[in-house]
């Protein structure tokens, strides 16, 4: 491997050659619409479906054909998909911007089997900041942790942002029929004061425990929100009570110290996870709050099944793979430029925003690993919204709008708030959406329906070509027997993965996230401007003029 592990010459012959093999293919792959590929095919729906333990992927309402998929699984091979994953599970340094391995799968190497970075096996300190984040778990959700003034802890506050909120976050949520009861949980991360301000209002101080989350603990946002909190807490119970209301997610010791966070009360991890993938770290932590250590033990053994499936199924069993290759396929071949997300389940309703970061600050990319620019689109717009409510909001442009939006559809079987007759209503319309998707309805089906409904002459033809749906849109479904921490485990590792083989075939760095940067930067330069009336000459003028409006309004 070169520069970054790029190989290069070869490989990149190879590589096209492949996708030339694809494009090529496109032609035969469009003439024939999804609807004819099932009549000819009544096998299509279990040739194209993929079971592992309780989680099941059916890809068969996409426009591919055995061969698009074999073409596709040449691509893989060519792009070095499995051999990027072995370096990944290996623990070398595949981030090479930032010099670091991506070993997010020892966070939950459930077989504890050495996982060497540098020559040293990084198992035990993870199992020992596990253990450690498990007894003060237990130690809160029994009451054996008590605040300052000896109150048993009755709400927990999460104060972190991106990875260090969205994870936990969305886990809480998908997890609440496990939810210790008498506990609450609140995420803070924004830095507009309403968040911490509302936040605050109503909780007593006595009974509130901040985790503050920050693998680098120097964020802006976070330090702030934690700040504030801090000076919430203080100004009620003193100084004293910070050691028993505040704890730390982090790699940074010293910022942590300094913050005055006692360092016995620091919950480590390390820089070879990243920001994105580190809800089975100490970053976690609020999820085991939620849910208990052995639950939280459970997530990380459904990721590590998924973990074990992925390093070791062949490509074309493999589910993250298949995931990640029609995505490559819609994407690439099809011209689709985003992605929805679609859980038919309320606990999984942040889960679209989790995927957004994993995803799209993962591979938005438009470099190569060797610095080369891209040849072809990377990460798509990912969106989404829980079913049905986005049924009665942007699904009208999934059915009829002029753009591709490839879906993945997400349900459990089992509901854990069974409620009447609200599962089976939620699961009808799960698989009514995929099916009218693929479906479509011709104009002769539309016509038979209008002329059903009474609908005659003029007026049948005005509202005709209303009601025609063109059909042929691509869409992915996952069913999950129940959501349960395990499944939820492996739903977010088959992400991981799938984000990770499209890195791969697209040839970019899936673990750094330059991009974020300058607008830090910028932020930093033009703060003094907005708070403290520093000149404004230095300013670009596109700030500027936008920044004396501001400065008016403020004063009035
Ligand atoms: O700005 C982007 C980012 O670095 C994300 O990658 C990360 O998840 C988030 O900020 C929070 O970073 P930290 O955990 O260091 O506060």
């Amino acid at each position: 491997f070169g520069v970054g592990g790029y190989k290069g010459g070869m490989t990149d012959r190879r590589l096209e050659a492949a996708w030339a093999a694809l494009m090529r293919h496109r032609k035969q792959a469009q003439a024939r619409p999804m609807r004819a590929l099932f009549k000819t095919d009544s096998n299509r729906a279990r040739r194209f479906t993929l079971v592992l333990g309780d989680m099941l992927l059916d890809y068969s309402k996409n426009r591919v054909a055995p061969r698009t998929m074999a073409l596709l699984f040449d691509l893989a091979r060519a792009a070095g998909v499995e051999a990027w994953r072995d370096r990944m599970f290996a623990g070398e340094r595949i981030n090479a911007t930032e010099n670091r391995a991506a070993l997010h799968t020892a966070l939950r190497n459930r077989a504890d089997t050495p996982v060497m970075v540098d020559g040293h096996d990084v198992m035990p300190a993870v199992n020992a900041v596990l253990g450690r984040m498990g007894g003060f778990a237990d130690a809160v959700r029994s009451g054996q942790w008590l605040g300052a003034t000896g109150k048993r802890i009755a709400a927990v506050v999460n104060i972190g942002i991106g990875g260090s909120d969205l994870g936990p976050a969305m886990a809480v949520e998908a997890l609440s029929a496990y939810r210790q009861r008498g506990l609450s949980f609140r995420f803070v991360s924004n830095v507009d004061g309403a968040e911490i301000a509302r936040t605050l209002q109503g909780l007593d101080p006595a009974r509130t425990l901040f985790i503050v989350a920050s693998k680098t603990f120097t964020t802006e946002e976070t330090m702030l929100n934690a700040a504030t909190a801090r000076g919430w807490l203080t100004a009620e119970l003193g100084e004293v009570a910070v050691a028993r209301h505040f704890v730390a997610v982090s790699t940074n010791a010293k910022a942590v110290r300094d913050f005055g966070i006692d360092p016995a009360n620091m919950f480590e991890f390390w820089d070879w996870v990243g920001g994105r993938y580190s809800m089975w770290s100490a970053v976690g932590l609020a999820i085991m709050l939620a849910v208990g250590p052995d639950r939280f033990a459970e997530m990380l053994d459904g990721a590590h099944a998924m973990d074990r499936h992925f390093r070791d199924a062949p490509l074309e069993q493999n589910m993250p793979a298949v995931l990640a290759l029609i995505g490559v396929w819609n994407a690439n071949v099809l011209g689709a430029e985003s992605h929805a997300i679609l859980p038919y389940d309320q606990g999984l309703r942040l889960l679209p925003a989790y995927l957004q970061q994993a995803d799209m600050e993962s591979n938005g990319k438009s470099v190569r690993r060797d610095g080369k620019p891209v040849k072809r689109a990377t990460s798509p717009i990912v969106f989404g919204q829980p079913g049905t409510n986005g049924q009665h909001a942007f699904y009208q442009l999934i059915h009829q709008g002029t753009r591709i939006v490839p879906c993945d559809f997400i349900a459990p079987a089992r509901s854990q708030y069974p409620t009447g007759r609200h599962h089976a209503v939620l699961l009808a319309n799960f698989l009514a959406q995929s099916e009218a998707l693929m479906l479509g309805r011709s104009e002769k089906e539309a016509r038979a329906e209008l002329l059903k409904a009474g609908t005659k002459g003029a007026a049948l033809s005005a509202l005709l070509p209303h009601k025609v749906f063109p059909g042929n849109r691509p869409s992915n479904t996952i069913l999950l027997k129940e959501l349960t921490p395990h499944a939820l485990g492996m739903l977010i590792a088959l992400y991981e993965h799938k984000i990770f083989v499209q890195g791969a075939v697209w040839g970019v760095n899936s673990f750094d996230q330059w991009g974020v940067e300058l607008g830090k930067e910028l932020a930093g330069k033009i703060l003094p401007a907005v708070e403290s009336g520093a000149r404004l000459d230095k300013l670009h003028p596109a700030t500027c003029e936008l920044l004396k409006r501001i400065r008016t309004w403020s004063r009035d």
